[in-house]
């Protein structure tokens, strides 16, 4: 590590557009007041036409930053543009984190390693069952089909509204990976230990379909990837119906540990007091 981390600020971001309503500088501005660092993480807005000349300013020095997150539109942009995108985000196409290292912009994709570290944390054993289901097949499902595949589920069956898109992610992510229409929901829930939710039905109190969980496997998990509201509707069915939920808000906490790391060197820790501070700040708006 380079000492002069030690005395120096050293800057991060989070990019993205519209960026304002990230929660990302509440979480990274947490560790750094709780671990006593001099570093600086902020939101800094790049509209699309703008993201080249951003990263260039990166790798040349300029920006004085030393990495920081990408959300929405960039990620893939943020991907293509890195000299050194890991193996996890060459499978995606698409980056969430960058770094400096000897010169080079690092990039890796955290999502996966959250919505696991996010399991580990509140339902150990989740990963017990060789037969997963995950709903929706848009951006945000890529990086859950990567962990579970990765942690070694055996069947991971992707339901989606639009069949086209759930085949296009089986036929990425390998044979393990199996597409199928809404129509098939219930078969392939059968015996499955983990169901999780990828799709926006239930975000930000809109009705949810019902869902019938009980072909699920007894003591089966349900988690859900959206965290507003942080009990999404299908987790409310899936509680009611007598399965274990997990929210989805630790993913989020988690996946920023990573970068933390990588800019500031030190890991940073989720704990309860940050949950609550994330929570406090969702009830504000
Ligand atoms: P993200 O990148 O956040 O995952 P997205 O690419 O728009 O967003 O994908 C949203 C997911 O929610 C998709 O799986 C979408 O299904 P389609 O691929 O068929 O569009 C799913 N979704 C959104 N609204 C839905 C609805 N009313 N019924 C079923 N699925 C829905």
């Amino acid at each position: 590590m380079d000492d002069s981390r030690e005395t120096q600020s050293v800057n991060a971001f989070v990019t993205g557009y519209p960026v304002r309503h990230s929660r990302s500088p509440l979480i990274h501005g947490y560790w750094l007041k709780q671990l006593g660092l001099a570093g600086t993480y902020r939101a800094h807005e790049v509209a699309a036409e703008d993201f080249a000349a951003f990263i260039a300013s990166l790798k040349d020095g300029t920006s004085g930053f030393v990495g920081g997150n990408v959300t929405i539109p960039h990620k893939e942009a943020a991907f293509k543009l890195a000299d050194r995108p890991d193996e996890l985000s060459e499978e995606l196409g698409a980056s969430n984190t960058l770094w400096l290292e000897n010169g080079k912009l690092h990039a890796t994709n955290t999502d996966g390693r959250g919505f696991t570290a996010n399991l580990d944390e509140r339902h150990p054993g989740w990963d017990r069952s060789d037969r997963a289901v995950i709903l929706g097949a848009g951006g945000a499902s890529r990086a859950v089909i990567q962990a579970v595949r990765d942690r070694g589920f055996k069947e991971i069956h992707v339901v989606n509204r639009t069949i086209e898109r759930a085949q296009e992610l089986a036929d990425r992510f390998g044979e393990r990976v199996h597409a199928h229409p809404m129509t098939a929901l219930g078969e392939v829930m059968q015996d499955a230990g983990l169901f999780i939710n990828t799709t926006s039905l239930g975000m930000d109190g809109e009705a949810a379909p019902r869902i019938d969980f009980s072909p699920l496997a007894e003591g089966a998990v349900v988690t859900d990837i959206v965290y507003v509201p942080l009990k999404t509707p299908l987790l409310a069915q899936a509680e009611e119906q007598g399965f274990a939920i997990v929210d989805g808000l630790g993913m989020l906490l988690h996946q920023a540990v990573p970068g933390f790391e990588k800019w500031f060197g030190k890991r940073p820790a989720v704990d309860e007091t940050l949950r609550a501070l994330i929570i406090a700040d969702m009830e504000k708006h």
